[in-house]
């Protein structure tokens, strides 16, 4: 083997040393060659912002390239020898962007722009693979889901990228050659030929590079043999070692099994590529799952004996991701699932109910041709076996097959169980269906289930549409699925009960047209057609660039990867620092050992509590309790920091971190839950209670009333930058570079940990990958960690978390247990309601949002009598901390909910019920403020009657009628939404610059994707009367906007823009004067007219603002209607928004696209959180569960509603708002509980069909598709035809 291999990146040749066995290609990009437009995050091919486009030899055809794009985090840079890869600043720049950097940008389809590189390397692939016509909007929407982005909402950049379909509507198509993009992307082409480079040319080009920052690895041997012969004698020469056969890599992505003694690359062996078709299909085993579909459909359209492959092909497209499918093997899965038998692999399952047979060899003579089951046991060490390919038999007409796979979400998820059906069926006596040899295999149920024999046999000869037939077979099966209780997987309950649902829909695909059509309705999956959306939205020309629909201003460098973060800064330089954490909470820490992690190569540091130079808290204010930036002396909770690790390498730091051990004494069982507290009476100080007019009373003497309990989970910011921080030690102190979104706080938190004067550390914050409130305060934990490091070491340090640390160590949103009582008349009219609602705090209550419910806890209602107990529970979680919208929208949610189980009591819809309460102008709300701007019940009208409510509820009704297993649901939910400006300060400054009269701004808010610095430099070019492209925004600095408030709440954009105003007028004031003496001068001979007269061209400004009396705290309220439609399916529980209708109340937008972008955005935040997020803690060390991508599950591009349609409402102002403008952000958020009780009302309809819908029955949320399944009761005594 070769000292290197060589890669060519961008059009660059590099030698990279064979020693970079365990560097992946993201490494590689990001820290050697310094292209940092390509992100990192969860290095487990889970969120796709890592992705890049490479293009390689085929080994198995000569001439042919392979093309496609691929996550760079699992590709390790050596298998990329002879491979030209692009990164996306290898397809465009600012000045000469690509095609699809100006149609994203065009489009607003980037906010916080961490996810938007991968994005643009994902359609460069596909406009790669899809010449001409063949690109449709199906295609597009299907390969976007391994491409995760947690601020958009994701419509945008659909549509963005949609424009290039050949079947998009003529007038937004791009205005491109799809040709064009597939020649086009400096880098690609190799200078002396002109063809595409793939770096194997025999002397090196003239401009083969040296990489910089080299790093020294003592790393497994790696080969890339280029035959099976080869192969196997290399084998056969690592008998007794570890070693790692590569293939695509992507199996690190979901276990970590290392370390390896050696890697064998089997990539460039061309006799594993086989693909050919006889009376058995043949594939080889290095052929990626991207081509196994391609191939398998192109088979199945050919021979008709081979068109089940079709069905199959169709479910290998459900694993993972596009970009890991695209390297990913068949032959690997099978692998993975040999290794760790509990593994749900959708390849096992595809290929044992094909009856396909697996050739193995660790020769040319020994060859084993087995089942993929045999496989499982079968001995592939000694002798060292390798799988070379699979066979697939053709099968007749009469034998049907289906498979299953039931997902936490809509894609890229594991199987919460997934089932494949075989069964060969006689139709040949009328109204029999005899089944012969039936295969029924289902995953995920335990590691050495697959068959479900018993039910197999008893099928065997039967006629299933013999009613008892298939109650027999739904019997047994019930009873021989005995799943395994794995924390954060499906319930075993869950899982028998799906499994039995599977096969049901099943039999009666079998059965076809003999099974009543009400119950065929269970055939099949929920079908989703493209999605689109609208956005409707006003606009005022005279007060351009004010209320002008702009794309953001930083999105073309986003689009371009030249914007950079925090996480991006690097040099030859620096070291690197990561957290050991407890690994268990509530138990005494009796010794923190480091001589395991100092002896890990690169580890330089370990500083423990008592390293700290200053006081050992990361929160310099002393009204708020203490959090240690390092344990001392207990671990409150599992994640935990108490020590920092300092290395030469990002890896060296983590993998020290894990070495630190921690002795624990004293261990208790972990707090966990709100109702844990309860029974343990954990709790914070008491919090008085709100009381208004006397609630026990008034519900007593109601004529109905409701009384109920209802839990709702947490959430995790999961913000696609993780949390980050670069110190510096200069001569006076610290330059902190911080990912933060509040700079006076990590300023604070460092000058104290580090035990100096304030003065001396110098914050900053350019811009930040998202955020959601989680980096509000939380990022002192890694602003101080990472200062701690850099002083103890003297050099500059980085701390870039890993997306576990980060899930495990940082709090979330507060999950709450509610009790609530209510007392109403017979139109549904609030007499009273009591509430005791506890919010799980964690470790501190610093950030509870609890009293929120006093604030926002009326919605539109107007309850003349209310009594509210607050209560903040202790438990041993991180400190749970600010999420979008916090308290908020909780409290809007447990409203909402009360009003459904009134309505439900009184048999009303919902709707009627709200608005039988709504407020009216002159009544006091709950914070005793007098309501004078409400609007909420006009809005409300004339938004059901624009998303033709009624009409489709009636529809519904009907749909649900005629399905017996297919349910649909309506909701609808009105939003009153208080914005509070008291105790938010923040401050601006401007300079006009001479010569050419161009503008700087820095704002004391922190640019996070929100549009803050695109709507100050609105702001300031109306105020000033310049065009916007004079105004440019700087980082927020601790010098310039000393003091400011945090960014959060939504009101950030509009108080700075107050400040920028009065910056504005404060330079107006000394401008016009000259001005008016030059009437006809440009602007910028007006500034140098100014300069001349030594002018002050910089003017500052510092809002504080003061509400009092009716004015608080409530400045305005802002409202909004949300209309969800959802159908579900009965037997599963999968379910999908249909149609979604939002209106939103901004006021005069000051920049309606951004707006409708944080509408959006924040919306499918909100779906995340009430349908498929969830965290699962670990009962007896109180770990978390969920810290991965494989487990924790946001939503993706297949989540959002099918028809999305955003009102921002037109002809509205705001006398006590910013320009008339009203906030965002957050408020659409309180809206998306609609979604949990259009949920409710097709579980209603499921329950009325076994008469149990009447009654109220209480749910949690979030709602998954495991407790909706759950909720709608599904039995197998209903299983039947008729
Ligand atoms: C984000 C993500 C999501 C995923 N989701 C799913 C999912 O929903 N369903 C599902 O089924 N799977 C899923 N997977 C798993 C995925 O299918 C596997 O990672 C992949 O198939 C492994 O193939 P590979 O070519 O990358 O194998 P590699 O990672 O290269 O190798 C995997 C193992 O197989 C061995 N091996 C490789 N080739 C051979 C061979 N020819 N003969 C013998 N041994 C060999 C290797 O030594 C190694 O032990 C997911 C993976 C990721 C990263
Ligand atoms: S960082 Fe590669 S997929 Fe997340
Ligand atoms: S813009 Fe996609 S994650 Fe922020």
């Amino acid at each position: 083997m070769a000292t290197a291999v060589v890669v060519t990146v961008n059009g660059l040749q590099y030698q990279v040393p064979n020693t970079y066995g365990e560097i992946s290609l993201n490494e590689f990009l990001r820290k050697n060659l310094l292209l940092t437009g390509t992100k990192v995050m969860c290095r487990e091919g889970g969120c796709g912002i890592c992705v890049v486009y490479v293009e390689y030899p085929d080994p198995s055809q000569q001439g042919v390239v392979v093309q496609r794009s691929i996550n760079s985090c699992l590709c390790p840079v050596l298998s990329c020898d002879g491979w030209s890869i692009t990164t996306v600043e290898g397809t465009g720049n600012r000045v000469t962007p690509s095609p699809i950097q100006q149609q994203l940008t065009k489009h607003y389809g980037t906010q916080c722009g961490y996810c938007t590189s991968g994005m643009i390397m994902n359609m460069h692939g596909l406009t790669k693979k899809y010449n001409g016509s063949a690109l449709t909007k199906q295609i597009v929407e299907d390969s976007f889901d391994g491409n995760m982005c947690r601020c958009t909402g994701y419509r945008p950049i659909l549509d963005a990228f949609k424009t290039f379909a050949s079947d998009s509507k003529p007038a937004c198509h791009a205005v491109v050659d799809l040709e064009d993009i597939s020649g086009q992307g400096p880098g690609v082409k190799c200078p002396t030929t002109g063809e595409t480079c793939f770096g194997t040319c025999p002397k090196p080009h003239e401009s083969q590079m040296a990489i910089t920052n080299p790093i020294n690895l003592q790393a497994a041997s790696w080969d890339q043999p280029k035959t099976l012969t080869e192969l196997y004698s290399r084998m056969a020469a690592l008998a007794g070692k570890r070693l790692f056969l590569v293939a695509g890599h992507t199996s690190p992505g979901v276990y970590k099994d290392g370390p390896y003694d050696a890697y064998i690359d089997t990539k460039k062996i061309s006799d594993l590529y086989l693909k050919r078709v006889a009376s058995t299909t043949f594939i080889g085993a290095n052929v990626t799952m991207t081509d196994t579909i391609d191939f398998f459909n192109q088979t199945a359209t050919s021979n008709p004996r081979f068109s089940y492959l079709a069905a199959v092909a169709g479910h290998i497209k459900k694993i993972a991701g596009t970009p890991v499918r695209n390297a990913a093997t068949w032959a690997g899965s099978l692998m993975l699932k040999r290794t760790h038998p509990e593994f749900p692999s959708d390849i096992f399952l595809c290929f044992e109910v094909a009856n396909a047979l697996i050739t193995v060899q660790s020769s040319d003579t020994d060859k084993l041709v087995i089942s993929p089951l045999a496989l499982l046991t079968t001995n592939m060490d000694s002798p060292r076996r390798v799988i070379t390919s699979a066979g697939f038999p053709g099968f007749d007409a009469n034998v049907l097959f289906r498979l299953y796979k039931i997902m936490p979400r809509s894609q890229n998820a594991h199987a919460l169980v997934n089932a494949a059906f075989r069964a060969q069926v006689d139709r040949s006596q009328p109204g029999k269906f005899v089944i012969g040899s039936p295969a029924l295999i289902f995953g995920n149920i335990t590691g050495s289930f697959n068959h479900a024999s018993l039910t197999e046999n008893y099928l065997k000869g039967k006629d299933i549409g013999d009613a008892t037939v298939l109650a027999g077979a739904l019997k047994i099966l019930h009873d021989e699925i005995k799943a395994d209780d794995v924390p954060a997987e499906a319930t075993p309950a869950y899982k028998q009960s799906l499994s039995c649902s599977l096969f049901y829909k099943f039999a009666l695909e079998i059965v076809g047209n003999s099974a009543n059509s009400r119950f065929r309705s269970a055939v099949g999956s929920l079908s989703r057609p493209i999605s689109s959306g609208t956005q409707d939205f006003p606009t005022n020309a005279s007060n351009y660039p004010l209320t002008q629909p702009i794309p953001k201003l930083e999105s073309l460098v986003q689009c371009t990867g030249e914007a950079k973060y925090i996480s991006d800064t690097d040099s030859g330089t620096m070291l690197y620092a990561a957290f050991a954490v407890a690994e268990r909470g509530n138990a005494d820490i009796v010794k923190i050992d480091s001589t395991d992690a100092m002896k890990y190569p690169g580890v330089v540091k370990v500083l423990t509590a008592m390293d700290i130079p200053g006081v050992n808290n990361i929160n310099p204010n002393a009204n708020v309790d203490q959090e240690e930036a390092l344990a001392s002396a207990k671990a409150l909770f599992a994640g935990q920091p108490v020590a920092v690790v300092v290395g030469s390498s990002q890896t060296a730091a983590e993998e020290g971190a894990k070495l630190v051990k921690v002795t624990y004494a004293n261990a208790q069982t972990p707090i966990l839950t709100c109702r844990d507290a309860i029974d343990a009476k954990s709790f914070f100080p008491s919090i008085p209670d709100m009381v208004i007019g006397d609630a026990p009373t008034a519900i007593k003497n109601a004529p109905s009333r409701v009384k109920g309990v209802l839990e709702i989970g947490s959430q995790m910011h999961f913000y696609m930058e993780t949390q980050a921080a670069v110190c510096t030690p200069t001569d006076d102190g610290m330059d902190v570079e911080s990912g933060t979104q509040w700079v006076d706080w990590v300023q604070g938190g460092v000058a104290q940990c580090l035990g100096v004067k304030k003065n001396l550390i110098n914050v900053s914050v350019k811009r930040i990958g998202g955020a959601y409130g989680g980096k509000i305060s939380r990022g002192n934990i890694i602003a101080c960690g990472a200062a701690l490091a850099a002083h103890a070491v003297n050099k500059p340090v980085k701390m870039f978390q890993s997306l576990w640390d980060s899930a495990k160590m940082i709090g979330k949103r507060n999950p709450y247990y509610v009790e609530y009582e209510a007392g109403f008349d017979a139109n549904g009219k609030l007499a009273g309601i009591i509430t005791n609602v506890y919010a799980n705090c964690g470790q501190t209550a610093t950030e509870s949002p609890v009293s929120a419910v006093t604030l926002w806890g009326d919605n539109g209602y107007n309850c003349p009598n209310w009594k509210v107990s607050m209560t903040n529970c202790k438990t041993n979680l991180p400190a749970n901390t600010w999420t979008r919208a916090p308290g908020s929208t909780e409290s809007i949610f447990f409203i909402e909910y009360i009003m459904e189980h009134i309505a439900q009591t009184l048999g009303k819809p919902s709707i009627d019920v709200k608005r039988a309460n709504f407020y009216k102008n002159g009544d006091r709300t709950i914070t005793g403020q007098p309501l004078k701007d409400f609007t909420l019940a006009e809005l409300t009208d004339s938004f059901l009657t624009s998303a033709s409510y009624r009409q489709r509820l009636q529809d519904a009704a009907t749909f649900n009628l005629n399905n017996r297993w297919r349910k649909r649901g309506i909701s609808v939910t009105p939003m009153k939404y208080g914005s509070t400006w008291n105790g938010n300060n923040f401050n601006c400054f401007i300079s006009i610059f001479h010569s050419g009269g161009t503008v700087a701004v820095s704002h004391g808010g922190v640019e996070m994707g929100q549009g803050i610095n695109t709507k100050v430099a609105q702001v300031v070019a109306y105020e000033l009367g310049i065009p916007l492209d004079l105004v440019s925004i700087k980082p927020n600095f601790s010098l310039t906007n000393a003091n400011a408030n945090s960014t959060g709440g939504s009101v950030t954009s509009e108080l700075v823009s107050l400040a920028a105003i009065n910056c504005c007028s404060q330079l107006k004031a000394r401008i016009d004067p000259i001005k008016n003496t030059m009437p006809n001068a440009s602007w910028s001979d007006i500034i140098e007219a100014c300069f001349v007269k030594t002018i002050d061209l910089s003017a500052r400004s510092w809002i504080a603002p003061k509400t009092t009396g009716d004015d608080a705290p409530v400045n305005y309220n802002t409202y909004g209607v949300t209309c969800t439609e959802v159908e579900l399916d009965v037997l599963t529980g999968e379910h999908q928004i249909t149609r979604m209708d939002v209106i939103h109340d901004c006021g005069e937008s000051m920049s309606p696209l951004v707006d409708v972008g944080q509408i959006e955005g924040a919306i499918v935040m909100g779906l995340g959180y009430y349908t498929s997020e969830e965290l699962v803690y670990e009962k007896t060390t109180g770990a978390l569960v969920t810290y991965s991508t494989w487990k924790y599950k946001p939503p993706t591009t297949k989540d959002i509603p099918i028809d999305f349609r955003v009102q921002i409402l037109q002809n509205s102002s705001n006398p006590s708002g910013v320009l008339r403008s009203k906030l965002v952000a957050e408020p659409p958020l309180c809206m998306t509980c609609s979604v949990v009780f259009a949920l409710r009302e097709a579980i209603k309809a499921a329950r009325d069909e076994i008469s149990q819908g009447h009654d109220w029955f209480q749910i949690n949320a979030p709602m998954t598709v495991e407790k909706v399944q759950q909720y709608c009761l599904p039995d197998i005594a209903q299983f039947t035809y008729n």
